[in-house]
């Protein structure tokens, strides 16, 4: 059972704001995505949000009735609930109440397969119920008395259960750093691979997999192979040109994505805002596709990275065109021709602009990548330690005499540094 709820709430001026009938479908498709099986989904207005209870006495009873009859096992609020409230209404509704970040935790709980993945979840959940657990205990506070073994003297029940979860989450950031630390090496192993990486976001349900399979998959411009120190969700893709990249699958976003939950992913969403190139996947056949597009603008700005800047390795992907209407494709693309050399439309399922997608990224990656070939005697150790430190080494070849040629790519501001050393 669902009950998304509507409060009045301040709205930033200028906030594309997703409409309820849309909040209900995206919730229960995001209860679907966990195996529920939703029963009923109701839109409630909350004039008056009660501290106990969050809904008036009377729409209590009436979820009441409808929970028993119905024999509901769970009952998701599309609203944030405090612990005191969710308390009152497991009570009052005698079943399980999870709000919008409880229920997006399980989904990723579920979800996670790597070891950085359940660390992460994990630590949002800590964080979460942390929260919970000062506010939630803090009228029950009971002295232990001076016996405890962990906690000293008076310390109170709630004290050491923050302890203990303090303690966790002290360890899961220790451990995570170390994961992330190894990543971090794996990165630089990979950046001798001279490849730029484009990296994939977008809203959950864009089609992100969907188009990187497309890409990378079966595709006659894909090479289907795994680098073995990489993580599953990177693949070699060749360009046009015949440049290759790497292309990135990322965690997607959601509206009101918990914060904790950006602040655990954050190391692997900074993988973000180090790619080379971004795309934006966005589904353009959706109703809500702007209130979509700046939630994600919204992460992105977050994570440090100015999407509106002219200069934004940016490149929008308007995807899921064969959901619109042939005159509708007609106007956009037009559109696009005119205005946005940034944005392209495209149907990753039927593989429609492709193409135009995988030029657009051949266009931003060469704009940034500068070749060069040079010749080095052996007595130029410093100059050949600065290239492999700064620049991309493509080929490096050694003859008989000792010189070495090493074929180089690297970013505008490297090659002129270059040049500077080489005259
Ligand atoms: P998350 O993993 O939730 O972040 O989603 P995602 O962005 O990776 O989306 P995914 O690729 O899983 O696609 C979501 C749904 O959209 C799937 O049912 C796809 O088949 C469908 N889809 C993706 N691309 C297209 C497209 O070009 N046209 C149509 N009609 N459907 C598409």
């Amino acid at each position: 059972m669902l009950v998304p709820v509507l409060t009045r709430q301040a709205r930033r001026d200028g906030e594309t704001v997703h409409s309820p009938e849309e909040r209900v479908t995206e919730v229960a498709g995001l209860a679907e995505a966990i195996d529920l099986d939703v029963q009923t989904a109701d839109v409630v207005r909350v004039p008056n949000a009660r501290p106990a209870t969050l809904f008036g006495n009377g729409k209590v009873d009436e979820i009441a009735a409808s929970v028993q009859a119905g024999e509901i096992g769970l009952v998701v609020v599309d609203h944030p609930i405090t612990p005191i409230q969710q308390r009152n209404l497991e009570l009052a509704w005698k079943t399980k109440v999870l709000d919008r970040t409880g229920l997006i935790l399980e989904i990723f709980g579920r979800r996670a397969e790597t070891r950085e993945g359940r660390l992460q979840v994990e630590l949002a959940h800590l964080t979460y119920q942390r929260g919970r657990l000062v506010r939630s205990w803090t009228h029950l506070e009971r002295q232990r008395g001076g016996f405890g073994f962990l906690g000293g003297p008076g310390e109170t029940q709630i004290e050491t259960d923050r302890r203990l979860i303090q303690e966790r989450i002290t360890r899961i950031r220790g451990e995570l750093e170390t994961v992330v630390k190894t990543r971090a090496l794996h990165r630089s192993g990979r950046a001798k691979v001279p490849y730029p990486v484009v990296a994939l976001v977008g809203y959950t349900n864009a089609g992100k997999s969907t188009l990187f399979n497309t890409l990378t998959g079966a595709d006659v411009f894909a090479k289907d192979q795994v680098f073995a120190t990489l993580d599953p969700t990177m693949r070699e893709l060749a360009l046009p040109s015949g440049r290759r990249v790497i292309l990135s699958d990322t965690v997607g976003f959601i509206s009101n994505l918990p914060t904790m939950l950006v602040a655990a992913f954050r190391a692997t969403l900074e993988e973000v805002v180090n790619a080379d190139v971004i795309l934006h996947v966005r589904d353009i056949a959706h109703a809500e596709t702007d209130a979509q597009k700046s939630d994600v603008v919204d992460v992105l700005v977050d994570l440090g990275l100015d999407p509106h800047h002219a200069d934004a390795p940016i490149i929008e992907v308007l995807n899921k065109s064969d959901r619109l209407s042939a005159d509708d494709r007609v106007v956009l693309d037009e559109r696009l021709a005119r205005t946005d050399a940034t944005a392209v439309l495209v149907s990753a399922l039927a593989g429609d602009g492709l193409d135009a997608l995988l030029s657009l990224i051949d266009d931003r990656v060469s704009a940034d990548t500068i070749e060069r070939t040079v010749s080095l005697r052996p007595e130029d150790g410093a100059l050949m330690s600065w290239i492999f430190e700064h620049a991309h080494v493509v080929t490096r070849e050694t003859d008989e005499m000792g010189a070495t040629t090493l074929q180089l790519r690297l970013d505008p501001q490297r090659a002129a540094q270059l040049d500077a050393k080489l005259s």
